[in-house]
């Protein structure tokens, strides 16, 4: 296969890289790093990245971001925040590689152990979570042309202890490499709608 892989230089994406890079070829995507340049923030830019990718399998998005604060301190702007990266990023994702992804072809986003699991200031990160398995939920059923779509949410990664361990007290690190196997699992089975939970 021939997959776009948006974020391929950060944590997970290292891993999901190396995995999927043994089997298929790769073509990396993120605003300063890979092969393309692309922000998922942006629109104009997923779709020129897309031309630019010619013709691709599989999509797998590791990237996202959300506001971590207390609740108490939570502001609308900083849910706003979150909503337009980690959630309408990944789903504008879909809406425009649906055009350009070959029949058949899968959709692979990312969420996080917050998705049932909630953790201190991690509230932007639960609802952006669950939004995005609702949106996988339902965008299977109706996807075009055999078009597969699945959500990938580990638990807190090992290597990334250093910055997220404090809001993860209590929960067991996942490696990277067993994270990438998630993605594995969405891109080269054949399961849709799922949320594939890689928990330490
Ligand atoms: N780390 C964890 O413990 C953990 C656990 C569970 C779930 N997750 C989730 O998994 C995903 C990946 O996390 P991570 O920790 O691996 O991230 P990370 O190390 O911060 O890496 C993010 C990657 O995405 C790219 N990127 C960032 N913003 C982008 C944008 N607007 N458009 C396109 N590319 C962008 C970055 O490259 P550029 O800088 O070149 O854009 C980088 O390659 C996130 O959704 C995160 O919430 C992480």
């Amino acid at each position: 296969m021939r997959i776009v892989l948006i974020g391929a230089s950060g944590t997970i994406g290292k891993a999901v890289a190396n995995e999927l890079g043994e089997r298929h070829e790769l073509i990396t995507a993120g605003r300063h790093s890979g092969d393309l340049r692309m922000d998922v923030t942006d629109p104009a830019s997923i779709r020129m990245a897309f031309e630019q990718a010619g013709a691709f399998d599989a999509v797998v998005s590791c990237t996202g971001h959300t506001t971590w604060k207390p609740f108490v301190e939570m502001t609308a702007e900083d849910y706003r925040f979150g909503v337009n990266d980690k959630l309408m990023g990944q789903v504008n994702l879909v809406l425009i590689g649906r055009e350009y992804i070959s029949d058949g072809g899968s959709f692979t986003l990312s969420t996080g152990v917050t998705d049932h699991d909630p953790v201190p200031m991690g509230s932007s990160a639960s609802m952006v979570a669950n939004a995005l398995s609702g949106f996988v939920m339902a965008a299977a059923t109706e996807m075009p042309r055999g078009q597969r779509i699945n959500v990938v949410s580990p638990g807190v990664i090992e290597e990334a202890m250093a910055d997220y361990g404090p809001f993860f007290r209590g929960h067991c690190p996942v490696p990277a490499a067993r994270a990438a196997l998630g993605y594995a699992k969405s891109v080269e089975g054949l399961q849709s709608g799922q949320t594939f939970r890689i928990l330490g």
